[in-house]
């Protein structure tokens, strides 16, 4: 199959039954494009809808099951789009409603979800509220935001965009007055003690649903409140209104979820999901694991993780992680210890253009300097991990970023389709692409691009592929629960994942598979310690291969190559 020319669109426009399994968002696997860097149908040198829709076929072809498409909307574009001005209306060179509706009965037809992101903390400052609220203070829209003569309110609350902002006041000179913003200051953030906010933004959430979307992720969902006391981040009031709307989501879109951003601390994180009687989100991005598999790649040493893993909290029943390497934002290090950021910095970002903010604006390919091994490893982690994997597009080819771009556009660049003019992306003018398809001497769409990996079986677009269906076939990955295993190597990494199965809706029978990993740069020799599972036999989930049988002290030991796992299924005990 070629995926160079625009893909026939078949299959049925609804299918009905899509939502039944109430499970869904725990089994899948979700793939993040950016509209406008995917394909571009009508060469105006922008990604489209169309576009979009016209290689779902290659995402089904991959293991997708479902998609996540950051925001799209009316938008000035000064942050990507999450500077909306029209929560309603699609972008112009996105296409138009009509184009989103077809998009998702196509995604639907073939067994994928859709998932949208709402940016609610904030809006552009061009959005009509905005512009309401600061000509007329008397108005409907002037308590939409927050408004003071001051600059001094909310003195503990930090700066994030840190590059470019100096205070989370602006000036407004139309109003004369203070306008507060967590993210750029042309992005003031709404009011949420005001109750006509909340009504605006359920009317936005059930405009999106209403049009078939499966899930809403909450962008930048800490920042909705903010108090003189506190620190401006998931202050109670911000969870208050999560469980809220949750509560409505339940009511009035059973089986649609929520995802939270909340690039929070552990225990913080967790908190989106509430709890089994006063839930919050469906899913949140794990945030906390994500850094400190970058850091056990180059420290060799799989300590930290071992322990972040084995204090992760058990969510609610029905809640899922959602997991991840890199996503359309810096790598970021905000979580992370000092002394881990200062190393991370070195190893990935020594470049000083390699960075943003406290992150690394890079993708996974260059940030692993594009090490077959490393990519395989890190990969393989990933789809073994609890919760539901979360790829960036263009990352399953191994594509490479622009650090001579501004911000994050370093890779969000076009994705790469073939060798052919603006790498198959569009048929425009190349002067007039949104942004510049890679060209650099390692990553160049020439030599890396979905048409020659198609060609090659032992691309990492078919290693992917095949992982993917693999992991497809043992639901324990997206249910199991795990359980961290001792090690007497501190650069491996064992768990266990295990899922008892209960009958329910054909659920999935028992299963359990220990996942380990090496970082070690050399071969290593490893012995782990799984007292539960002693005389339990062993098998390579890939080839089905026989290893060692667990010992009766319930230990067994591995070998490993350079940076390299297993994923092995463990059977009946004797
Ligand atoms: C979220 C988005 C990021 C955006 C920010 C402000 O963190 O992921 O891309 O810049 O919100 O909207
Ligand atoms: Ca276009």
């Amino acid at each position: 199959m070629s995926f160079t020319a625009p893909i026939p669109i078949i299959g049925a426009s609804h299918v009905p039954g899509l939502r039944l399994d109430p499970d869904w968002h725990r089994k899948s696997v979700f793939y993040e494009v950016m509209v406008r860097s995917f394909v571009d149908s009508n060469g105006d040198g922008f990604g489209d809808f169309q576009g979009l829709t016209s290689r779902l076929d290659y995402l089904q072809w991959l293991g997708i099951d479902g998609i996540w498409v950051p925001p799209f909307f009316q938008s000035p574009l000064k942050d990507g789009g999450y500077d909306v001005s029209d929560y309603q209306a699609v972008l112009p060179e996105y296409g138009t409603i009509d184009d989103f509706k077809h998009f998702v009965s196509e995604a639907h037809a073939r067994n994928m979800r859709v998932m949208i992101d709402l940016p609610i903390n904030h809006t552009s400052d061009q959005h009509p509220w905005f512009l309401a609220s600061r000509e007329d203070p008397e108005g409907p829209y002037g308590d939409f935001y927050v408004w003071r003569d001051t600059d001094e309110g909310y003195p503990n609350v930090r700066i994030i965009f840190v590059d470019t902002e100096t205070s989370n006041w602006a000036f407004d000179s139309v109003r004369r007055q203070f306008y507060w913003h967590r993210f750029f200051s042309h992005q003031p953030d709404l009011n949420f003690e005001n109750p006509a906010v909340h009504d605006a933004v359920y009317d936005i959430v059930r405009f999106w649903y209403d049009l078939g979307v499966d899930g809403v992720r909450l962008d930048a969902i800490p920042y909705l409140y903010e108090s003189e006391e506190g620190n401006g981040e998931s202050e109670p009031a911000t969870h208050q209104f999560v469980r809220d709307l949750r509560r409505m989501v339940d009511d009035e879109y059973p089986g649609r979820v929520l995802i939270a951003e909340a690039n929070q601390w552990p225990a913080e994180t967790a908190e989106y999901f509430g709890t089994a009687e006063e839930p919050e989100c469906h899913m949140a991005f794990d945030f906390p694991t994500m850094p400190r598999i970058f850091y056990s790649l180059r420290a060799q040493n799989a300590s930290e993780l071992q322990r972040v893993l084995a204090e992760q909290v058990e969510v609610p029943p029905g809640a899922a992680w959602g997991v991840f390497l890199r996503n359309h934002d810096e790598l970021t290090l905000e979580m992370v210890s000092e002394e881990y950021r200062q190393a991370m910095y070195g190893w990935y970002a020594y470049d000083p253009r390699m960075r943003s903010n406290v992150g690394i604006r890079r993708r996974l390919a260059s940030l692993l300097d594009n090490s077959r091994a490393e990519l395989e490893l890190a990969n393989a982690l990933l789809l073994s991990l609890p919760g539901s994997p979360f790829l960036y597009y263009g990352d399953e080819i191994g594509m490479g970023d622009n650090i001579w771009l501004d911000d994050r556009d370093a890779s969000r660049t076009p994705m790469q389709w073939s060798p052919d003019r603006n790498a198959g992306f569009s048929t425009a003018d190349p002067g007039k692409l949104f942004l510049p398809p890679v060209q650099s001497l390692v990553y160049h769409y020439t030599s890396v691009n979905v048409e020659a990996q198609m060609a090659q079986a032992s691309s990492l677009l078919n290693w992917m592929r095949s992982v993917l269906h693999v992991r497809r076939q043992h639901p324990v990955f997206g249910l199991g629960t795990i359980t961290v295993l001792e090690t007497d190597n501190e650069s491996v990494l064992a768990f266990v994942r295990s899922y008892g199965g209960d009958g329910t809706y054909h659920g999935p029978k028992e299963e359990h598979v220990l996942c380990v990993f090496s970082f070690s740069h050399n071969p290593v020799h490893v012995t782990i310690d799984a007292p539960d599972w002693s005389g339990a036999a062993l098998h390579d989930l890939f080839g089905g291969g026989q290893f060692p049988t667990i010992a009766d002290d319930g230990r067994f030991s591995l070998t490993f190559g350079t940076q390299s796992f297993y994923w092995l299924h463990i059977g009946s005990q004797a």
